[in-house]
């Protein structure tokens, strides 16, 4: 983003929610700090400096200052902390802690200082490192008094309903958005099948929906890409192919109404497989050589599809660009065949790598065993063969890590879990976060689970946790999308 307003213009809620970011950035890395090294090292210091400023900024603002938790969102006041990729680090680390010892609120009031700050801490890491129990949170209610920390102070959690309610909605906005993405891809289908005119408005609101979604909440709406439904394979492979087009956009830096144009875009790239005939389409089986040649024409019906939709001009160029160039790959191996050397728009290349992906993670009737999303990912970025553009591979390996969310992972304790967010680390990409199912006595974690980190180290350096293997979530009898909001 360009052109961001100095603090002082800064809206109140603004002003709180990147304030309240650095507050938990800071506060994170003040813990960290205290855990490595002695109090008088020069890097505890500086992070314990940093600590004070950045609270200092808010109190000045309001005070008393009020980190709340509820569910998985962390409040600063009435403003709910933004939630990004890059900082799920120090929110899931502080989330856990403060759950470890049943903290729903952390309380600063101004004239707190670094003695205090680093008592507190000092306090939370000894008792952490006793391990659960049932009565740390009256321990450090406690220690805090004993030490004179007066200007910092704890409340135990209680569900507050009115934020559950703010959860549960978003889980639901989420669910409606992809509904409403399958029910217009539906239509636009249908309608070319049996020739009917048919308009791009809702198609428009639909992406335009999808987008917003992707901006403000990345994780619950590509989280749903995995919640398939195998009998409506064309309308919801074109929903997880615009999810997945838009959240790579996202990373590229596309501005929204671009980010429309290639949402757009990505939902119509098969709109010509409402012209392949449906025997071929459901086919069960491999197809033969006859079938195989009308499927391979999608590609160019496409385009011609979309040059024959009512307001047609509503629709980006580039879309029928992409129907047409979605499958030619980068080297022009694939189809349509060209004669002529041609480089493949942005468009298309972004659009072919979520195309590959999706196609290849979802079972359908041509192709009844779905690969494992991290060897699909593994064989996107290692085989040229495929021919996709190896940067855009690189960011969706980044953007949903090798073990996409809601994959269910098998951990070397013999825990059981199911993937929830990729790691924010950019070189830990096969150690995402994951929330326990299944404990290690086998034991069911009702949901949501309980979340850890899979590149967290004991003592020594080694791994906590790591993955064995990839399987099944029915042979858990888990529901993935109970483990992530
Ligand atoms: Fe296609
Ligand atoms: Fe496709």
């Amino acid at each position: 983003m360009t052109g961001a307003s100095p603090d002082t213009q800064l809206s109140g809620d603004a002003l709180m929610r990147s304030g309240g970011r650095g507050l938990l950035l800071t506060l994170y890395a003040a813990l960290r700090s205290l855990k490595l090294y002695p109090v008088e090292n020069a890097t505890v210091q500086k992070s314990l400096d940093d600590l004070g400023a950045s609270a200092q900024h808010l109190l000045a603002v309001e005070s008393p200052l009020e980190i709340r938790l509820a569910g998985d969102f962390i409040f600063v006041n009435q403003t709910r902390l933004r939630l990004e990729l890059d900082n799920y680090a120090s929110f899931s680390h502080m989330l856990a802690l403060f759950r470890g010892f049943d903290i729903g609120v952390l309380r600063v009031h101004a004239g707190v200082d670094r003695r205090e700050w680093q008592a507190f801490l000092s306090i939370l890491l000894s008792l952490s490192a006793k391990g659960t129990d049932t009565e740390l949170f009256e321990e450090l209610h406690e220690r805090l008094a004993a030490a004179d920390v007066g200007h910092l102070d704890v409340e135990r959690a209680t569900v507050a309903p009115e934020t559950l309610d703010d959860i549960e909605r978003q889980r639901e906005v989420a669910k409606r958005t992809y509904a409403q993405g399958v029910a217009v891809t539906r239509d636009v289908i249908t309608s070319v099948r049996m020739g009917r005119a048919t308009g791009v408005k809702r198609v428009k609101r639909a992406v335009q929906m999808i987008v917003d979604q992707v901006l403000n909440n990345e994780t619950s709406l590509v989280g749903l890409t995995t919640l398939r439904d195998y009998d409506e394979y064309t309308f919801t492979h074109s929903v997880n192919v615009c999810i997945f087009s838009v959240a790579l956009g996202k990373k590229l830096g596309f501005s929204k109404l671009q980010l429309y144009d290639l949402g757009m875009t990505a939902l119509m790239h098969d709109i010509g497989k409402a012209r392949v005939p449906l025997e071929i389409l459901n086919k069960a089986g491999g197809l033969d050589e006859r079938e195989w040649f009308a499927m391979q024409a999608h590609p160019w019906l496409g385009a011609l599809t979309l040059f024959g939709l009512r307001g047609y001009d509503e629709i980006p160029y580039r879309s029928i660009l992409t129907a047409f160039e979605h499958h030619m790959k980068t080297d022009l191996t694939g189809y349509p065949r060209t004669v002529r050397p041609r480089e493949l728009g942005i468009f298309s290349r972004i659009v072919a790598v979520a195309d590959g992906f999706d196609a290849a993670t979802t079972r359908r009737s041509y192709q009844t065993v779905p690969i494992e999303p991290d060897q699909v990912l593994r064989e996107m970025w290692e085989n040229p063969k495929r021919g996709y553009d190896l940067v855009l591979v690189k960011a969706l390996i980044n953007l949903i890590g090798i073990y996409p969310v809601g994959t269910c992972v098998i951990l070397d304790t013999l825990e059981v879990g199911v993937v929830y967010a990729p790691n924010p680390e950019g070189q830990h990409l096969n150690r995402p976060l994951v929330r326990i199912a299944i404990d290690v006595d086998g034991g069911t974690v009702p949901p949501p689970g309980r979340p850890v980190d899979l590149s967290e180290t004991d003592g020594s350096g080694a791994f906590v946790r790591s993955v064995v293997k990839v399987s099944n979530p029915a042979r858990f009898g888990l529901t993935v999308g109970d483990y992530f909001v």
